[in-house]
Protein backbone atom coordinates (compact mmCIF):
# COMPACT_ATOMS: atom_id res chain seq x y z
CA UNK A 1 0.00 0.00 0.00
CA UNK A 2 1.26 3.56 -0.57
CA UNK A 3 0.55 6.11 1.86
CA UNK A 4 1.28 9.70 1.98
CA UNK A 5 2.20 11.14 5.53
CA UNK A 6 1.88 14.82 6.92
CA UNK A 7 4.36 14.67 9.76
CA UNK A 8 3.74 17.41 12.14
CA UNK A 9 6.05 17.11 15.24
CA UNK A 10 5.58 20.52 16.82
CA UNK A 11 7.42 21.31 19.88
CA UNK A 12 9.24 20.40 22.64
CA UNK A 13 9.29 16.39 22.78
CA UNK A 14 6.54 16.36 19.91
CA UNK A 15 9.56 15.96 17.24
CA UNK A 16 11.73 13.99 19.30
CA UNK A 17 8.89 10.93 19.99
CA UNK A 18 7.38 11.23 16.23
CA UNK A 19 10.57 11.08 15.26
CA UNK A 20 10.45 7.53 16.78
CA UNK A 21 7.28 6.81 15.01
CA UNK A 22 9.04 7.13 11.55
CA UNK A 23 11.16 4.59 12.43
CA UNK A 24 8.60 2.42 13.17
CA UNK A 25 6.75 3.02 10.07
CA UNK A 26 9.66 2.37 7.91
CA UNK A 27 10.32 -1.09 9.37
CA UNK A 28 7.00 -2.00 8.87
CA UNK A 29 7.02 -0.50 5.49
CA UNK A 30 10.70 -2.76 4.70
CA UNK A 31 8.89 -5.96 6.65
CA UNK A 32 5.45 -5.28 4.70
CA UNK A 33 6.53 -4.15 1.43
CA UNK A 34 4.82 -0.90 1.67
CA UNK A 35 5.64 2.71 0.42
CA UNK A 36 4.89 5.33 2.88
CA UNK A 37 5.65 8.70 1.88
CA UNK A 38 6.41 11.42 4.55
CA UNK A 39 6.40 15.26 4.46
CA UNK A 40 7.33 17.48 7.43
CA UNK A 41 5.48 20.70 7.94
CA UNK A 42 5.73 23.24 10.79
CA UNK A 43 3.19 23.82 13.66
CA UNK A 44 2.70 25.44 16.77
CA UNK A 45 5.61 27.92 18.43
CA UNK A 46 8.36 26.38 15.55
CA UNK A 47 5.68 28.09 13.09
CA UNK A 48 4.59 31.23 14.84
CA UNK A 49 8.56 31.83 15.22
CA UNK A 50 9.54 31.37 11.81
CA UNK A 51 6.16 31.78 9.25
CA UNK A 52 4.21 34.44 12.16
CA UNK A 53 1.54 31.47 12.42
CA UNK A 54 0.51 28.60 14.29
CA UNK A 55 -0.49 26.95 11.60
CA UNK A 56 1.08 28.25 8.15
CA UNK A 57 -1.35 27.76 4.71
CA UNK A 58 1.74 25.58 3.28
CA UNK A 59 0.59 22.98 6.76
CA UNK A 60 -2.52 22.96 6.05
CA UNK A 61 -1.76 22.10 2.17
CA UNK A 62 0.36 19.74 3.14
CA UNK A 63 -2.15 17.51 6.07
CA UNK A 64 -5.43 17.89 3.22
CA UNK A 65 -2.78 15.99 0.23
CA UNK A 66 -1.74 13.38 2.66
CA UNK A 67 -3.52 9.98 3.42
CA UNK A 68 -3.21 10.71 7.32
CA UNK A 69 -1.12 13.01 9.25
CA UNK A 70 1.16 11.97 12.14
CA UNK A 71 1.25 14.71 14.95
CA UNK A 72 3.48 15.35 17.89
CA UNK A 73 2.74 18.28 20.74
CA UNK A 74 2.62 21.89 20.46
CA UNK A 75 2.66 24.30 23.39
CA UNK A 76 5.55 26.21 24.57
CA UNK A 77 5.95 28.16 28.30
CA UNK A 78 6.24 31.55 26.76
CA UNK A 79 3.09 30.98 25.15
CA UNK A 80 0.81 29.13 27.86
CA UNK A 81 -1.52 31.68 29.56
CA UNK A 82 -0.13 34.69 28.72
CA UNK A 83 -2.56 37.53 28.51
CA UNK A 84 -0.39 39.74 26.10
CA UNK A 85 -0.27 37.12 23.40
CA UNK A 86 -2.88 37.21 20.95
CA UNK A 87 -2.03 34.11 19.26
CA UNK A 88 -0.73 31.16 20.80
CA UNK A 89 0.83 27.85 19.67
CA UNK A 90 -2.25 25.70 20.87
CA UNK A 91 -4.78 27.63 18.03
CA UNK A 92 -2.46 26.00 15.48
CA UNK A 93 -3.64 22.16 16.46
CA UNK A 94 -7.36 23.74 17.58
CA UNK A 95 -7.69 25.23 13.65
CA UNK A 96 -5.78 21.77 12.21
CA UNK A 97 -8.52 19.44 13.74
CA UNK A 98 -11.32 22.16 12.86
CA UNK A 99 -9.89 22.83 9.29
CA UNK A 100 -10.01 18.66 8.59
CA UNK A 101 -13.19 18.26 10.51
CA UNK A 102 -11.63 15.72 12.92
CA UNK A 103 -14.76 15.46 15.76
CA UNK A 104 -13.76 12.60 17.19
CA UNK A 105 -10.76 11.31 18.97
CA UNK A 106 -10.47 7.86 19.70
CA UNK A 107 -8.33 7.07 23.24
CA UNK A 108 -7.88 3.82 24.10
CA UNK A 109 -6.85 3.07 28.15
CA UNK A 110 -5.10 -0.67 28.81
CA UNK A 111 -3.42 -1.79 31.50
CA UNK A 112 -0.31 -3.29 30.24
CA UNK A 113 0.88 -6.78 32.26
CA UNK A 114 4.35 -6.28 31.84
CA UNK A 115 3.81 -2.88 33.33
CA UNK A 116 1.06 -2.97 35.92
CA UNK A 117 3.38 -2.31 39.41
CA UNK A 118 3.92 0.38 37.70
CA UNK A 119 0.86 2.13 38.09
CA UNK A 120 0.38 3.80 41.71
CA UNK A 121 -3.37 2.51 41.66
CA UNK A 122 -4.08 -1.06 42.98
CA UNK A 123 -3.00 -3.86 41.15
CA UNK A 124 -6.25 -5.55 41.67
CA UNK A 125 -8.02 -2.13 40.92
CA UNK A 126 -6.59 -1.83 37.51
CA UNK A 127 -5.68 -5.45 36.43
CA UNK A 128 -8.78 -5.50 33.76
CA UNK A 129 -8.81 -2.10 32.44
CA UNK A 130 -9.76 -2.17 28.36
CA UNK A 131 -11.45 1.20 28.01
CA UNK A 132 -11.91 3.33 24.95
CA UNK A 133 -12.77 7.43 25.09
CA UNK A 134 -14.85 9.06 22.21
CA UNK A 135 -14.26 12.97 22.76
CA UNK A 136 -15.80 14.97 20.61
CA UNK A 137 -13.38 17.07 19.28
CA UNK A 138 -14.52 19.71 16.86
CA UNK A 139 -17.20 21.47 19.69
CA UNK A 140 -17.64 22.60 22.72
CA UNK A 141 -16.14 25.34 25.02
CA UNK A 142 -12.84 25.13 23.39
CA UNK A 143 -14.70 26.63 20.17
CA UNK A 144 -17.64 28.15 21.38
CA UNK A 145 -17.55 32.13 21.79
CA UNK A 146 -14.71 33.67 23.73
CA UNK A 147 -14.14 37.17 25.40
CA UNK A 148 -11.68 38.89 27.47
CA UNK A 149 -12.83 42.49 29.22
CA UNK A 150 -9.47 43.80 30.28
CA UNK A 151 -11.59 47.15 31.85
CA UNK A 152 -14.12 44.83 33.82
CA UNK A 153 -12.17 41.66 34.56
CA UNK A 154 -14.47 39.63 33.11
CA UNK A 155 -13.65 36.91 30.88
CA UNK A 156 -15.99 34.40 28.75
CA UNK A 157 -15.43 30.78 27.35
CA UNK A 158 -19.04 29.47 25.35
CA UNK A 159 -19.89 26.04 25.95
CA UNK A 160 -22.08 24.95 22.61
CA UNK A 161 -23.01 22.08 21.15
CA UNK A 162 -25.52 21.38 17.81
CA UNK A 163 -27.42 17.67 17.60
CA UNK A 164 -25.49 17.06 14.72
CA UNK A 165 -21.92 17.52 16.05
CA UNK A 166 -23.49 15.04 19.20
CA UNK A 167 -25.11 12.51 16.94
CA UNK A 168 -21.79 11.59 14.44
CA UNK A 169 -19.61 10.76 17.27
CA UNK A 170 -22.28 9.10 19.21
CA UNK A 171 -22.56 7.08 16.06
CA UNK A 172 -19.17 5.75 16.19
CA UNK A 173 -19.43 5.31 19.73
CA UNK A 174 -21.96 2.69 19.68
CA UNK A 175 -20.55 1.01 16.93
CA UNK A 176 -17.30 0.65 18.15
CA UNK A 177 -19.10 -0.80 21.50
CA UNK A 178 -20.30 -3.86 19.02
CA UNK A 179 -17.40 -5.11 18.85
CA UNK A 180 -16.27 -4.62 22.04
CA UNK A 181 -18.29 -5.39 25.60
CA UNK A 182 -21.57 -3.79 24.34
CA UNK A 183 -21.57 -0.84 27.07
CA UNK A 184 -21.46 2.64 26.13
CA UNK A 185 -21.02 5.07 29.35
CA UNK A 186 -22.20 9.01 28.60
CA UNK A 187 -19.86 11.49 30.80
CA UNK A 188 -21.61 14.74 31.16
CA UNK A 189 -22.74 17.29 33.89
CA UNK A 190 -26.44 17.13 32.66
CA UNK A 191 -27.68 18.32 36.19
CA UNK A 192 -26.47 22.06 35.64
CA UNK A 193 -25.41 22.42 31.94
CA UNK A 194 -27.76 22.89 29.17
CA UNK A 195 -25.06 21.43 26.06
CA UNK A 196 -25.18 18.00 29.10
CA UNK A 197 -28.90 18.02 28.67
CA UNK A 198 -28.96 17.82 24.79
CA UNK A 199 -26.10 15.43 24.94
CA UNK A 200 -28.47 12.98 26.71
CA UNK A 201 -31.62 13.45 24.83
CA UNK A 202 -29.48 12.77 21.64
CA UNK A 203 -27.42 9.79 23.04
CA UNK A 204 -30.90 8.20 24.45
CA UNK A 205 -32.47 8.82 21.21
CA UNK A 206 -29.90 7.11 19.27
CA UNK A 207 -28.98 4.42 21.66
CA UNK A 208 -32.82 3.21 20.60
CA UNK A 209 -31.19 2.07 17.42
CA UNK A 210 -28.38 -0.01 19.14
CA UNK A 211 -30.66 -2.52 21.30
CA UNK A 212 -27.63 -4.84 21.90
CA UNK A 213 -25.99 -1.50 23.31
CA UNK A 214 -26.25 -0.33 27.33
CA UNK A 215 -26.25 2.54 27.84
CA UNK A 216 -25.52 4.19 31.04
CA UNK A 217 -25.23 7.86 31.96
CA UNK A 218 -22.33 9.44 34.19
CA UNK A 219 -22.05 12.63 35.72
CA UNK A 220 -18.55 13.78 34.92
CA UNK A 221 -17.66 14.33 38.68
CA UNK A 222 -18.55 10.85 39.72
CA UNK A 223 -16.92 9.30 35.94
CA UNK A 224 -13.67 10.80 37.60
CA UNK A 225 -13.97 9.18 40.93
CA UNK A 226 -15.29 5.89 39.16
CA UNK A 227 -12.16 5.75 37.07
CA UNK A 228 -9.51 5.49 39.54
CA UNK A 229 -12.11 3.11 42.27
CA UNK A 230 -12.96 1.10 39.47
CA UNK A 231 -11.71 2.01 35.85
CA UNK A 232 -12.56 -2.15 34.35
CA UNK A 233 -16.18 -1.15 34.85
CA UNK A 234 -15.85 0.92 31.67
CA UNK A 235 -15.83 -0.20 28.15
CA UNK A 236 -16.68 2.74 25.59
CA UNK A 237 -16.86 6.52 27.23
CA UNK A 238 -18.38 9.30 25.07
CA UNK A 239 -18.16 12.67 26.23
CA UNK A 240 -17.48 16.22 25.24
CA UNK A 241 -14.19 17.86 24.22
CA UNK A 242 -13.16 18.94 27.80
CA UNK A 243 -14.57 16.53 29.79
CA UNK A 244 -12.44 13.68 27.36
CA UNK A 245 -9.35 15.62 27.52
CA UNK A 246 -9.68 15.61 31.54
CA UNK A 247 -10.73 12.19 31.94
CA UNK A 248 -8.32 10.67 29.53
CA UNK A 249 -4.91 12.57 30.87
CA UNK A 250 -6.44 10.81 34.29
CA UNK A 251 -7.01 7.73 32.86
CA UNK A 252 -2.85 7.32 32.31
CA UNK A 253 -2.41 6.77 35.86
CA UNK A 254 -3.80 3.22 35.24
CA UNK A 255 -1.82 2.57 32.45
CA UNK A 256 1.37 3.84 34.48
CA UNK A 257 2.35 6.82 32.24
CA UNK A 258 0.69 9.67 30.28
CA UNK A 259 3.86 9.04 27.79
CA UNK A 260 1.76 5.61 27.02
CA UNK A 261 -1.45 6.67 25.99
CA UNK A 262 -2.29 7.11 21.84
CA UNK A 263 -4.72 8.87 20.47
CA UNK A 264 -6.58 8.54 16.81
CA UNK A 265 -8.56 11.95 15.39
CA UNK A 266 -10.69 11.16 12.89
CA UNK A 267 -13.29 13.25 10.22
CA UNK A 268 -15.39 11.68 7.63
CA UNK A 269 -12.30 12.54 4.89
CA UNK A 270 -9.06 13.12 7.34
CA UNK A 271 -7.49 11.42 10.01
CA UNK A 272 -4.74 12.49 12.39
CA UNK A 273 -3.09 10.39 14.69
CA UNK A 274 -1.16 12.18 18.10
CA UNK A 275 0.12 10.94 21.49
CA UNK A 276 -2.51 12.41 24.35
CA UNK A 277 0.07 13.99 26.20
CA UNK A 278 1.49 17.47 25.95
CA UNK A 279 4.61 18.89 24.55
CA UNK A 280 6.50 17.87 28.46
CA UNK A 281 8.58 21.09 27.44
CA UNK A 282 11.23 20.67 30.43
CA UNK A 283 12.45 17.25 28.65
CA UNK A 284 13.05 19.26 25.49
CA UNK A 285 16.18 17.12 23.83
CA UNK A 286 16.74 15.52 27.03
CA UNK A 287 16.33 12.37 25.17
CA UNK A 288 13.86 11.15 27.60
CA UNK A 289 10.54 11.16 26.90
CA UNK A 290 8.86 7.72 26.03
CA UNK A 291 8.13 7.34 22.59
CA UNK A 292 5.71 4.55 23.15
CA UNK A 293 2.48 6.77 22.93
CA UNK A 294 3.50 8.73 19.49
CA UNK A 295 4.13 4.50 18.28
CA UNK A 296 1.42 3.72 19.24
CA UNK A 297 -0.41 6.31 17.45
CA UNK A 298 1.64 5.02 14.41
CA UNK A 299 -0.11 1.46 15.58
CA UNK A 300 -3.33 3.22 15.51
CA UNK A 301 -2.84 4.73 11.97
CA UNK A 302 -1.71 1.18 10.52
CA UNK A 303 -5.54 -0.19 11.93
CA UNK A 304 -7.30 2.76 10.23
CA UNK A 305 -6.18 1.90 6.56
CA UNK A 306 -6.65 -1.86 7.99
CA UNK A 307 -3.11 -3.07 8.04
CA UNK A 308 -3.81 -5.07 11.05
CA UNK A 309 -0.92 -7.55 10.88
CA UNK A 310 1.19 -4.46 10.56
CA UNK A 311 -0.43 -2.81 13.22
CA UNK A 312 -0.54 -6.37 15.39
CA UNK A 313 3.47 -6.65 14.92
CA UNK A 314 4.43 -3.27 15.88
CA UNK A 315 1.98 -3.62 18.81
CA UNK A 316 3.91 -6.73 19.42
CA UNK A 317 7.55 -5.12 19.68
CA UNK A 318 5.98 -2.67 22.21
CA UNK A 319 5.24 -5.47 24.13
CA UNK A 320 8.84 -7.41 23.98
CA UNK A 321 10.05 -3.66 25.24
CA UNK A 322 8.20 -3.92 28.53
CA UNK A 323 8.60 -7.39 28.97
CA UNK A 324 12.59 -6.47 28.61
CA UNK A 325 12.58 -3.31 30.52
CA UNK A 326 13.62 -1.41 27.41
CA UNK A 327 11.63 1.97 28.78
CA UNK A 328 12.18 5.34 29.59
CA UNK A 329 12.90 6.83 33.42
CA UNK A 330 8.83 7.86 33.71
CA UNK A 331 8.21 3.71 33.72
CA UNK A 332 10.97 2.54 35.75
CA UNK A 333 12.84 5.48 37.12
CA UNK A 334 16.12 3.37 37.41
CA UNK A 335 16.12 3.00 33.61
CA UNK A 336 19.25 3.95 31.76
CA UNK A 337 16.85 3.79 28.22
CA UNK A 338 16.07 7.17 26.13
CA UNK A 339 13.88 7.67 23.54
CA UNK A 340 15.75 6.71 21.22
CA UNK A 341 16.89 3.73 22.29
CA UNK A 342 13.57 2.28 23.32
CA UNK A 343 12.73 3.82 19.48
CA UNK A 344 15.22 1.71 18.19
CA UNK A 345 14.52 -1.37 19.81
CA UNK A 346 10.80 -1.22 19.46
CA UNK A 347 11.60 -0.37 15.36
CA UNK A 348 13.83 -2.87 15.46
CA UNK A 349 11.72 -5.92 16.96
CA UNK A 350 9.08 -5.44 14.06
CA UNK A 351 8.70 -8.63 12.12
CA UNK A 352 5.82 -10.57 10.47
CA UNK A 353 4.45 -12.91 13.20
CA UNK A 354 4.17 -16.34 11.83
P1 LIG B 1 2.29 17.49 29.19
O1 LIG B 1 1.47 16.32 28.78
O2 LIG B 1 3.21 18.06 28.20
O3 LIG B 1 3.18 17.06 30.45
C1 LIG B 1 2.64 16.76 31.71
C2 LIG B 1 3.54 15.74 32.43
O4 LIG B 1 3.30 14.47 31.84
C3 LIG B 1 5.03 15.99 32.26
O5 LIG B 1 5.52 16.81 33.27
C4 LIG B 1 5.59 14.60 32.35
O6 LIG B 1 5.74 14.22 33.69
C5 LIG B 1 4.52 13.75 31.73
N1 LIG B 1 4.73 13.43 30.30
C6 LIG B 1 4.09 13.96 29.23
N2 LIG B 1 4.50 13.37 28.10
C7 LIG B 1 5.42 12.45 28.46
C8 LIG B 1 6.21 11.52 27.74
N3 LIG B 1 6.13 11.35 26.40
N4 LIG B 1 7.07 10.74 28.43
C9 LIG B 1 7.16 10.83 29.77
N5 LIG B 1 6.42 11.69 30.50
C10 LIG B 1 5.56 12.49 29.86
O7 LIG B 1 1.27 18.57 29.74
P2 LIG B 1 1.50 20.04 30.38
O8 LIG B 1 2.75 20.08 31.18
O9 LIG B 1 0.23 20.37 31.00
O10 LIG B 1 1.66 21.00 29.11
C11 LIG B 1 2.89 21.30 28.47
C12 LIG B 1 2.60 22.01 27.14
O11 LIG B 1 1.95 21.11 26.26
C13 LIG B 1 1.68 23.21 27.29
O12 LIG B 1 2.14 24.22 26.43
C14 LIG B 1 0.33 22.69 26.84
O13 LIG B 1 -0.50 23.70 26.31
C15 LIG B 1 0.75 21.71 25.77
N6 LIG B 1 -0.22 20.64 25.50
C16 LIG B 1 -0.32 20.23 24.20
C17 LIG B 1 -1.12 19.17 23.87
C18 LIG B 1 -1.12 18.72 22.45
O14 LIG B 1 -0.33 19.18 21.65
N7 LIG B 1 -1.99 17.80 22.08
C19 LIG B 1 -1.92 18.45 24.87
C20 LIG B 1 -1.68 18.92 26.23
C21 LIG B 1 -0.86 19.98 26.52
MG1 LIG C 1 -4.91 16.52 27.81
Amino acid sequence: MRLDIAVLGGDGIGPEVVAQSLKCLRSVEETFGHTFKFKKALIGAEAMDKKGSPLPDETLKICKNSDAILFGAIGMPQYDGNPDSKIWPEQGLLKLRKELDLFANIRPVKVFPALIRQSPLNKKVIQHTDLVIYRELSGGIYYGNKSMDSGTNIATDTCSYSEDEISRITHLAFKAAKNRRKKVTLVDKANVLETSRLWRRVVKSISKSYPDIELETLFIDNAAVQMILNPSQFDVILTDNMFGDILSDQGSVTAGSIGLLPSASVGTEYAMFEPIHGSYPDAKDKNIANPVAAILSAGMLLQHFKLNEEADALVAAVLKSFSKKIVTPDIMGSSKYGTDYVGDFIADNIMEID
